[in-house]
């Protein structure tokens, strides 16, 4: 899961950015899907439920055409992610030319594939950065929510990272399963010699969203939670920057999600579709451009799917004339269309807008749902993979297919 928060942000040399003349600034951050394809199978991906319908990847021309527009426009961060992004084998090519372009670069890996040899080679090409992902601090929950034995090569290819001298991000995201084990996750973090530790609370699109009643913590665990973060922060603030920032559904006015729509962030998706946001993929009615087709200045700054949420002029009542509207910018549009059909609504987050509703009665039912320790939830978990996606992708186009969430999962 990306985060625009998201530390090692450094200012690249080279081209200016060129703001429009009406005034739209340039995309920033550049996220870089190279591939849908993954060895994990973890159960709040923020891949596309239908991922399988979109497996045509860019060839590494195409990328690295894409390096040079998205450059040209200004952006200066990049994020090569998926997906695992080892799996595709010019990796090491497009992190050469990403460098050369003057790209502040961040690898967002599972681990998966990163061999000293690829470590010696990502920084012979000039790789500056490493997200690593953990699902948790114990074995056991680590490799039943990845559905995968990856947690021992995890811990061996943290400590080749750091042998390799990349700066390192931990990356954990938390639900109800592993917020009880945020000490000994920042424990973890700590003995690996991390600089930042990012501990996503799940925000409940894709896959996260099929899972919501599995996942879904209760208020008390993410302030014992936060507790603990204040903590740590206190005493090894100096040796690692952690990053905790509360879902969503507990507060009570929405975030500026993205920073904004078409604002900061542009992601291209393995298929070269452009993505306003990483969920975007998951709101009717918005047709993606696609730099196969389109020259990536025109998407940014022409294309209906970047401008129709951008700044406020697409606001409808109550944010309309709410005098919060510049600070949040309405929240947050998948969670809109999510919990009220509509993207153009309000985010629900807010207090003020009608569908708050929808979001008290998930929190008060992941409250009063039994404890994981307690038995087996209603639900089973939906991992993300080929089969499971082919079926959801499949009742999506024809409603009388089965409901895959209803019993091709899996419980701890
Ligand atoms: Fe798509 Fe928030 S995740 S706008």
């Amino acid at each position: 899961m990306t985060d625009l928060s998201q530390p090692g942000s450094q200012p690249a040399a080279g081209a200016q950015p060129e703001d429009s003349a009406d005034g739209v600034p340039p995309p920033l951050w550049l996220l870089a899907e190279l591939t849908y394809r993954c060895p994990l199978h973890c159960a709040f991906c923020y891949n596309p439920l239908d991922y399988t319908d979109h497996s045509r990847e860019l060839s590494t021309a195409q990328w690295i055409d894409v390096l040079r527009e998205a450059r040209a426009l200004g952006a200066v961060q990049l994020g090569f992610s998926g997906g695992e992004p080892l799996v595709r084998d010019d990796l090491e090519a497009l992190v050469e030319e990403a460098h050369k372009l003057g790209f502040y670069t961040n690898l967002i890996t599972s681990g998966v594939g990163l061999t000293d040899q690829r470590l010696g080679d990502l920084k012979a090409a000039g790789l500056d950065h490493i997200q690593l992902s953990f699902q948790d601090s114990t074995q056991q929950l680590n490799d039943f929510l990845s559905s995968t034995r990856t947690f021992d090569l995890k811990q061996r290819v943290a400590a080749s990272i750091k042998r390799h001298g990349f700066p390192m991000v931990l990356n954990c995201v938390l639900h109800r399963y592993n917020l009880p084990h945020v000490d000994k996750i920042i424990e973890m973090a700590l003995a690996m010699g991390a600089e930042y530790l990012e501990l996503a609370n799940t925000q409940y699109y894709g896959w996260a969203h099929v899972n919501e009643a599995q996942l879904m913590p209760t208020r008390e665990q993410l302030d014992e939670a936060e507790a603990v973060v204040a903590r740590y922060r206190r005493t090894h603030g100096e040796r690692c920057k952690i990053f905790f920032v509360v879902p969503d559904y507990f507060e009570r006015r929405p975030k500026r999600c993205m920073n904004g729509w078409g604002a900061v962030f542009l992601g291209i998706a393995p298929d070269g579709a452009a993505l306003p946001c990483h969920a975007a993929r998951g709101l009717p009615g918005l047709t993606l451009p696609n730099v196969r087709e389109t020259p990536l200045r025109e998407i940014w700054y022409d294309s209906d799917a970047f401008n129709r949420f951008r700044g406020l002029h697409w606001l409808k009542e109550p944010c309309r004339s709410c005098d919060e509207k510049e600070r949040d910018l309405g929240g947050c549009r998948c969670q809109a269309y999510l919990l009220t059909g509509d993207a153009a609504n309000a985010d629900p987050v807010c207090d003020k807008s009608p569908f708050h509703e929808s979001v008290v009665k998930v929190v008060q039912r992941a409250a009063s749902a039994s404890t994981v320790a307690s038995g087996p939830r209603e639900q089973p978990i939906l991992f993300r993979n080929d089969a499971n996606s082919r079926t959801l992708a499949a009742a999506a186009r024809e409603p009388n297919v089965p409901d895959v969430a209803s019993g091709s999962g899996a419980q701890p």
